[in-house]
């Protein structure tokens, strides 16, 4: 089975048995069941690297901004730290869950040499808080389903420049955020090819590596955007 918003919690305590990367996440969105147990793991961050990854993003060495400090964003930090970006900074509106999240990722960082830092979405207006742009800015929180943005205009300037990605979760529409990242001149990706590529992991999971071969997941977001 396969899980989305808001059932990730539920599915995590319905499980038996949970990966080490459905633990880190603190959610589920793949079950199954083996040996009468039924087993929980977490394939949103593994899809949403992969999908970054195919558009071309480089993220070893990348300055990384992740927006949102919920399950969302929390599902994909372990996965994106495995990639040994030069740092990530954790943004939400709420700084002192983004907090939390640096304590609990902070052992991964240090071992991937990842600068992991938070800040507040005020901070990120400011020069002297955040003083560098960002190669990716990625959108975890729930504001585009409301056709809100996180950032104000002037987190906006600090943040971008022409050579950034901006990737939102939400698929299906063109959000706030989005429009906000090409007014900078930035490329922008929705959230679909991550929806597919956490589907192809979790193929994998139920059906083996034979059967998942087969299925070429590219090709399926070029269908589903056609
Ligand atoms: P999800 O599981 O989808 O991540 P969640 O756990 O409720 O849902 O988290 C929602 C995230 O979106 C949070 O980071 C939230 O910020 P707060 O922690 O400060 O509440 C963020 N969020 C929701 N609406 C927002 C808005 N209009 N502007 C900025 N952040 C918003």
């Amino acid at each position: 089975m396969n899980v989305t918003v808001p059932f990730k919690l539920d599915a995590q305590a319905f499980a038996d048995q949970l990966t080490m990367r459905a633990q880190l996440a603190g959610a589920v969105n793949t079950l199954w069941i083996q040996d009468g147990k039924i087993y929980g793991d977490n394939t949103d961050g593994a899809g949403l690297v992969r999908d970054l990854l195919a558009q071309g993003i480089a993220l070893h060495t990348a300055r990384i901004l992740l927006i949102g400090a919920g399950g969302a964003a929390r599902g994909v930090i372990g996965p994106l730290l495995e990639q040994s970006p030069k740092c990530l900074v954790i943004a939400n509106r709420s700084p002192e869950k983004a907090n939390e999240l640096v304590q609990i990722f902070a052992g991964l960082a240090s071992s991937k040499e990842a600068a992991l830092e938070s800040r507040s979405l005020l901070d990120l207006e400011s020069p002297e808080k955040t003083p560098y742009s960002f190669d990716l800015v990625i959108n975890a929180t729930a504001a585009g389903l409301s056709d809100q943005s996180p950032l104000s205009p002037a987190a906006l300037i600090n943040i971008f420049t022409p050579s950034s990605f901006a990737y939102d979760m939400v698929y299906g529409k063109t959000t706030a955020f989005m429009q906000q990242a090409l007014q900078r001149g930035a490329r922008i990706s929705d959230g679909l090819g991550m929806l597919v590529e956490q589907a192809a992991d979790a193929f994998l999971l139920w059906r083996g590596a034979e059967l998942a071969q087969s299925i070429r997941p590219r090709a399926v977001l070029a269908q589903l955007r056609s």
